[in-house]
């Protein structure tokens, strides 16, 4: 049994004792946290809070994410972890977990997906690997902050089955599967309520439904009222130190504003992180061993969107132009919070100059020398992307740079294999340029190894792998966000509501420039008939996929679920299952996906509850949401669903469930048949009225359905 503290250690504990410590109260040690998530930001020097000491930069989400690869994110986690652990950081703040609602969000590159399923597989491997190692994970930002404008004050309006289904889905997933020793609430309100002061999100969903255990720490800054947000369920203020906050817990206690098991629960969880936290072993890491993994993820991070004729990959002798600065001044992280001091950086011009004979020229000012060049090489690669993602602001546009569109034109119409290697945070629209060049690389941000990845996937030394986790538009307004961002006031409405991302596009049946799950191989795959079996756990669904190529590759096996006839409004298809598998070249495997049964449940908002739908399931099998190569279906048994049968339900409602239909037709069979009776007996009459609730039936002539006898019909069905 832990000794109690006073009510003024409790309130000294529930916030930081500066930036990244927590306060050493009650002779508890002090703990340090710190960003996060790619990579380890340890504060250098006390003047400074944003440089960090040197540690990997690991590629951000938006990379990590399109590897549609849960083991690599489970290495990355662990490698974080043996960071945090050289360098005394007790919890990472990390992973961000938020949708990719729209294609502008300023930290897009810090998430990871537009859908849910993919989000939380693969951050709940990332939460794993870093907590093997003693070390604690932040899951931020809880919940919905998708956007920056505003980003402290906006409340996110939006519907409970969207909020379920799409916003807290993978944040459920996370904390129930892989156990974060923290979960970071948001700056943003929730339909009007701050995360900080919501004593749903915090309590009723975080802790009583979900089980979640840890420490709620704020996102720096976002405690607006200490008071409220202790009795909604958070633990930890930060930064800190917060005297004022801290006396002001004392006095709501004292002068019972508070309840005191509030304050003393909060404390003594973050009294138990500290302890936990303190069980950590230091040790050291191997820096160039963290590179080469940095290296590794990035090579498979990389999308290959487009590649005509076999531009690539390259061949050993042909001669190239490297054009655009991104080639000698790599873009290979976000700005903001999550800034890595690298402990290197490579750059793909140098990686390239290792294997091939290249001429550069840094392009976008000079466009003349580069054109000259790019004619006089074998293949020109043409280095462009977006200049700048930060956290705070959300981008404006998905072009290009005006500069960087008129070097791919300009190289392009002189160099017929030219190759255009991608470098930005969120997609940008490749539209109309794309149909100038043969090949598009999508490189993402990549960490301080990207620029010998690229270099290693376009020699061909990495097969390339990655997926598409958003969407690439065809045009800006073409997004089912795009009528309701940035909102206005102080208010952003949710109104695409489930149809986020391919949700949406698919909805409303619009072309799109690359598809979610998007990308291309140096091989080729093939699919047979897919087959599907209900299980009691889920759906199990096999394929065989064949290499049809003459290189190894991977391939990754998506399965779309779609349940035609549902009785609710679904998306026309959703990512259910994916496998990522390794395939040699002319080999077939037999690809086995396994679809949790809680995967399939929709949030019912009668029920307030997750419900699975009884009936057929098809799940499409295929190499993107758009290139499904074989269907299968399974019969699934439906949740033993039963709504209370009330006066307010209607006469359909009432006939549509056995029993209620057994007692209604009872009482009027033994009414004297009234002009209502016979409505309801005869099938040409019955829909008539059928939407009447059952309890305005008994103002009409002749109903058997007085008050008491329906009090009773209600009671016994639903008895
Ligand atoms: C960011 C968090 C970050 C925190 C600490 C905030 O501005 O939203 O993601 O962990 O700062 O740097």
């Amino acid at each position: 049994m832990e000794p109690d503290l006073t009510v003024a250690d409790q309130a000294a504990l529930t916030s930081g004792n500066d930036f990244w410590h927590t306060t050493p109260a009650a002779g508890l040690p002090s703990i340090t946290v710190t960003d996060g998530p790619h990579g380890v930001r340890l504060q250098a020097n006390e003047h400074d809070v944003v440089t960090g000491r040197p540690a990997t930069c690991f590629p951000p989400a938006v990379a990590t994410a399109s590897t549609w690869d849960p083991d690599l994110l489970r290495r990355m986690g662990e490698a974080l972890g043996d960071e945090c652990r050289a360098m005394d950081v007790a919890v990472l703040l990390g992973p961000g977990i938020n949708l990719k609602r729209t294609p502008l969000g300023g930290r897009n590159f810090e998430y990871f997906a537009e859908d849910p399923f993919l989000t939380g597989v693969l951050a709940t491997e990332w939460v794993r690997g870093l907590q093997s190692r003693g070390v604690g994970a932040s899951l931020k930002h809880f919940a919905v902050n998708s956007q920056e404008t505003d980003r402290m004050r906006i409340s996110a309006d939006v519907d409970e089955r969207t909020l379920r289904e799409m916003y807290l889905r993978a944040f459920q997933r996370v904390v129930t599967q892989a156990r974060p020793w923290t979960v970071m609430c948001s700056y943003n309100r929730i339909n009007g309520v701050y995360a900080s002061q919501n004593r749903w999100l915090l309590t009723e969903v975080l802790r009583d439904e979900w089980g979640f255990g840890g420490v709620v720490v704020s996102d720096w800054g976002a405690v607006a009222d200490r008071v409220a947000a202790v009795a909604a369920g958070l633990d930890l203020t930060m930064p800190g130190p917060d005297e004022t906050g801290d006396r002001a817990l004392a006095e709501a206690v004292a002068d019972g504003r508070l309840d005191p098991a509030a304050l003393r629960t909060a404390a003594d969880r973050v009294r138990a992180l500290v302890e936990r936290a303190a069980e950590r072993e230091p040790a050291g890491y191997d820096a160039d061993a963290h590179h080469a993994l940095a290296r590794e993820i990035a090579g498979r991070a990389i999308v290959l969107l487009k590649n005509e004729g076999g531009v690539l990959p390259l061949r050993e002798g042909q001669s190239l132009a490297v054009l655009g600065e991104f080639a000698r001044t790599p873009r290979y992280q976000g700005g903001g919070s999550s800034q890595i001091t690298p402990t290197r950086l490579d750059d793909a011009l140098t990686a390239l100059a290792e294997s091939a004979s290249v001429r550069f020229a840094p392009g976008y000012d000079d466009v003349d020398e580069a054109v000259a060049l790019a004619a006089d090489c074998d293949v020109a690669l043409v280095f462009v992307g977006s200049e700048h993602e930060t956290e705070g602001a959300d981008r404006d546009s998905l072009d290009l740079p005006a500069a960087h569109r008129e070097l791919i034109e300009r190289v392009a119409a002189v160099n017929p294999r030219t190759v255009v290697v991608l470098s930005n945070g969120a997609v940008v629209l490749t539209r109309p340029w794309e149909a100038a060049v043969p090949a598009i690389v999508e490189g993402w941000l990549l960490g301080q190894a990207g620029g010998s990845a690229i270099a290693d996937v376009l020699f061909g030394r990495v097969n390339p792998a990655g997926r598409l986790a958003e969407t690439i538009p065809v045009r800006l307004a073409d997004h089912p966000s795009y009528l309701d961002f940035p909102g206005e006031n102080g208010h952003v409405r949710y109104g695409e509501g489930l149809h986020v991302g391919y949700r949406g596009f698919d909805a409303r049946e619009l072309e799109v420039a690359y598809p979610f799950g998007f990308g291309l191989s140096y091989t080729t795959f093939e699919y047979g008939q897919a087959r599907a079996t209900a299980t009691d756990a889920g759906i199990e669904v096999r394929v065989p996929v064949t290499n049809t190529g003459d290189r190894d590759g991977r391939e990754v096996v998506q399965v779309y679920v779609s349940v035609p006839g549902s009785g609710v409004r679904r998306a026309p298809r959703e990512l259910k299952a994916f496998a990522n598998v390794p395939i040699a070249a002319g080999e077939t495997t037999e690809v086995v996906l396994h679809i949790a049964r809680e995967d399939l449940a929709y949030w019912d908002t009668r029920l307030h509850r997750w419900v699975v739908e009884g009936g057929e399931y098809h799940c499409a099998v295929g190499s993107s949401s758009r290139h499904l190569h074989t269907t299968a279906t399974a019969e699934v048994t439906g949740d033993d669903v039963r709504l209370p049968l009330t006066g307010e339900s209607t006469v359909a409602e009432w006939f549509a469930d056995p029993r209620g239909a057994e007692l209604l037709g009872r009482a009027f069979a033994s009414a004297d048949s009234g002009p209502i009776a016979r409505l309801i007996a005869d099938p040409g009459t019955i829909s008539l009225v059928g939407s009447l609730p059952l309890s305005r039936m008994s103002a009409f002539p002749g109903s058997p359905l007085t008050a008491d006898a329906l009090a009773k019909l209600i009671a016994e069905a639903n008895g």
